[in-house]
């Protein structure tokens, strides 16, 4: 059941006390709290178990209210705005003096985006201030797309989740760097392509690995993330099959065409385009960890376009342990 007024009350008040608030996007489900309040932003930190080091997403409702989180808003940043916000793209921007060091982790820069949810636009728009909101998973573990993936993972007197349905993207946001480039930090939905065709001058692509001054520039880019429990390894699905035939300790397979396997492994069927195949994404990568077996096989995905090519990101990431 989606949350209503009353809910939206209460997340108020637990926001008003420093409290954090789980809230829907049309990403991931994010953990929030109040991004100018710097004890309730370090207790999103503590409760994640996140590195000081990883900078948070700072969320707004309105293009005036990202403009008071940023000591230059240019006319680019304008325009990224009007083509895609509300929506899936970060922009980094030179941060302004109010947004809490621990915000931006000791960084000189803020990622500022406008979700794309009525629930969470309501809320930041009643509360007045913007939300920081990392993704509401523990730290380096998969990504929640359901309000039930967010209670799973922590109790309701820490968090007050908001259930905004299931995420309908499924997948985090771009994140540009209009400081450092331009430039994609991580992929998503929205392609360098898109980006650029919005600014009229090129946006470098996301390069794998890229880390300036010994600092991953997205932390979020660490090999190893966005991992279930159970190990997850990539495979063509010819490897797939003979893996299956092979080992009598229990696998599951994410599969994107049907498979008979034999026991005691499990297949998961996966969507076969892009959209549809980020969106089930995490929820199939959970329901996998919860199978008890010693192995995730995911069939490895085409590589071509955009969302594919976040799709491929973020799974390499769960493989990488
Ligand atoms: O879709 C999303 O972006 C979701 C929803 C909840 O909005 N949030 C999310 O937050 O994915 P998180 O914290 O899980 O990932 C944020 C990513 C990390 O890779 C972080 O390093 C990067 O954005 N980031 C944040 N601020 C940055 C900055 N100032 N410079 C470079 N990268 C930044
Ligand atoms: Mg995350």
């Amino acid at each position: 059941m989606s949350s209503g007024p009353e809910e939206l009350a209460d997340a108020l008040a637990r926001l008003r006390t420093g409290g954090l608030v789980a809230f829907p996007s049309e990403t991931v489900y994010g953990l929030g709290a109040d991004a100018l309040n710097p004890a309730a932003v370090r207790r999103v930190f503590e409760l994640k178990g996140r590195p000081v080091t990883n900078p948070l997403i700072v969320h707004v409702s309105s293009e005036a209210m990202a403009r008071s989180v940023v000591s230059s808003w240019t006319a680019e940043s304008s325009e990224l705005a009007r083509a895609f916000w509300p929506g899936p793209l970060t922009i980094v921007l030179p941060k302004a003096p109010k947004v809490p060091d621990l915000v931006t982790g000791g960084g000189p820069t803020v990622g500022v985006r406008c979700p794309n949810h009525h629930i969470t636009l309501t809320l930041i728009e009643a509360f007045g201030n913007p939300l920081v909101g990392p993704s509401a998973n523990p730290s380096g573990r998969v990504s929640p797309t359901t309000a039930q993936h967010v209670r799973a993972s922590f109790d309701e007197d820490q968090v007050f989740v908001l259930d905004g349905g299931p995420c309908l993207a499924g997948i985090e946001s771009t994140v540009v760097s209009l400081v450092d480039g331009p430039r994609v930090l991580r992929p998503g939905v929205i392609s360098a392509e898109q980006l650029s065709e919005v600014l009229g001058r090129k946006v470098g692509p996301h390069t794998p690995g890229h880390v300036t001054e010994g600092i991953a520039q997205s932390p979020g880019q660490l090999a190893s993330h966005y991992a279930p429990r159970t190990p997850v390894r990539l495979a063509d699905r010819s490897e797939i099959v003979a893996e299956l035939r092979r080992t009598i300790d229990p696998a599951v397979a994410l599969v994107m065409r049907p498979m008979q396997v034999p026991t005691p492994h499990a297949a998961i069927l996966m969507p076969a385009t892009a959209d549809t195949y980020a969106a089930r994404m995490y929820a199939a990568l959970r329901e996998a960890d919860e199978c008890n077996a010693t192995l995730i096989l995911v069939e490895r995905p085409p590589e071509a376009g955009a969302i594919w090519e976040a799709i491929s990101d973020r799974l390499k990431r769960a493989a990488h342990s």
